[in-house]
């Protein structure tokens, strides 16, 4: 398929925008997997239940990065020179055939911002956090890239400083890119940094495979470790303690 069957334009706006795209060129319509694929499309019903909770892609993306690796680390407090590129990069942890992780969404998120002190939690801070629960009619499981990087934090306000990150290219001085971007972005100077781990979840929504290797029951039940059950907020299995009640 190509791109614009499913992200389709009019005067110039494209359909769809992801967890990441905080932008939205057409508001209100979205671009989902059921625009196409309508009604009852498993002969077997239990499939067909399942999707009230469990997100198409969750069973039909059961692994990303399947011809290319993808960037999963970004550590901004080294750096290495690439001979290939000629240039400097981050230290970046790339991987194929990765395996997605899930959690609820309800379509909203929350991303940190840069004019707002950072949260911590579990020492880490969640640049962008899906929202949902269990307990939200709205929620269901999805499949995300947990994409994680070493960034850069004003030590007296908390607040990531954004990298001029021409100056790492080019010339592989990241304390010099830390300092133009904190001047640039908030005019201080002489700033004490730190470095932090940060999170994101970004939607998987690409590279559906055939249809063979969906998941299957095992895959998630009766031992199946691709769901979290107790993360996720169930008592355990739900094959053994029932689906979730709204
Ligand atoms: C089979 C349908 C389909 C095809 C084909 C497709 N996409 Fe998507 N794409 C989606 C869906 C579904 C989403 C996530 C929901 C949304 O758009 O709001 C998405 C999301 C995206 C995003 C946003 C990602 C994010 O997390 O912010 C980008 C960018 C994108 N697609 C680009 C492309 C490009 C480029 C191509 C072609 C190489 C392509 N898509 C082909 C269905 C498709
Ligand atoms: C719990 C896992 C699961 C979920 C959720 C799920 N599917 Fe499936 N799907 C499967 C499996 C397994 C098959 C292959 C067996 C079959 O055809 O019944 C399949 C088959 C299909 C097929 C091929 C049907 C055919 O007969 O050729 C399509 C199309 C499809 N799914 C689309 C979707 C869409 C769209 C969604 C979301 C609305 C979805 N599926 C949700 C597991 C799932
Ligand atoms: C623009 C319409 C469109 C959208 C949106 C779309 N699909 Fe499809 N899908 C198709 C068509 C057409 C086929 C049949 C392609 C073929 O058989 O070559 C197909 C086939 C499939 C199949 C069966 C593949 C097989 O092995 O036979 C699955 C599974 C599937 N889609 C899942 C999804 C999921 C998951 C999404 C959302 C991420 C999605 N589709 C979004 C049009 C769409
Ligand atoms: C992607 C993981 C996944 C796969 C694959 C999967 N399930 Fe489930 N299953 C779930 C989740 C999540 C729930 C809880 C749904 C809810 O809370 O509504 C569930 C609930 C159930 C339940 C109890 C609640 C109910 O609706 O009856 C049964 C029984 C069940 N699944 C059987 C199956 C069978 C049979 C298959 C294979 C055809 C299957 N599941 C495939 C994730 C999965």
């Amino acid at each position: 398929m190509t791109c614009i069957q499913c992200h389709k334009f009019k005067d110039h706006k494209v359909l769809g925008n992801g967890t990441q795209l905080a932008g939205q060129d057409r508001p209100g319509e979205s671009n989902r997997c059921e625009n196409c694929h309508k009604g009852d499309l498993h002969r077997d019903y239990t499939l067909n239940r399942h999707a009230k909770t469990v997100y198409c892609t969750v069973c039909h993306i059961p692994s990303f990065a399947k011809y290319q690796a993808t960037d999963m680390h970004r550590d901004w407090s080294k750096k290495e020179y690439i001979p290939e590129k000629d240039k400097y990069e981050p230290e970046i942890e790339f991987k194929k055939n990765v395996r997605p992780v899930y959690a609820w969404w309800n379509g909203k998120g929350r991303l940190t911002l840069l004019d707002e002190p950072v949260q911590v939690k579990d020492g880490k801070v969640l640049i962008y956090e899906p929202q949902g629960s269990i307990n939200d009619p709205n929620s269901k499981i999805y499949a995300f890239k947990l994409h994680r990087a070493k960034l850069p934090v004003d030590m007296e306000t908390r607040k990531l400083i954004p990298i001029k990150v021409g100056i790492v290219f080019k010339k592989g001085n990241t304390d010099a890119a830390i300092r133009k971007g904190a001047m640039a972005f908030f005019g201080k100077k002489n700033i004490k940094y730190e470095f932090i781990e940060t999170e994101r979840y970004m939607g998987i929504f690409h590279e559906v495979a055939p249809k063979e290797k969906a998941l299957r029951c095992v895959d998630c039940h009766m031992g199946g470790d691709r769901l979290d059950w107790k993360a996720l907020g169930y008592e355990g299995d739900p094959i053994r303690f029932g689906g979730r009640k709204l």
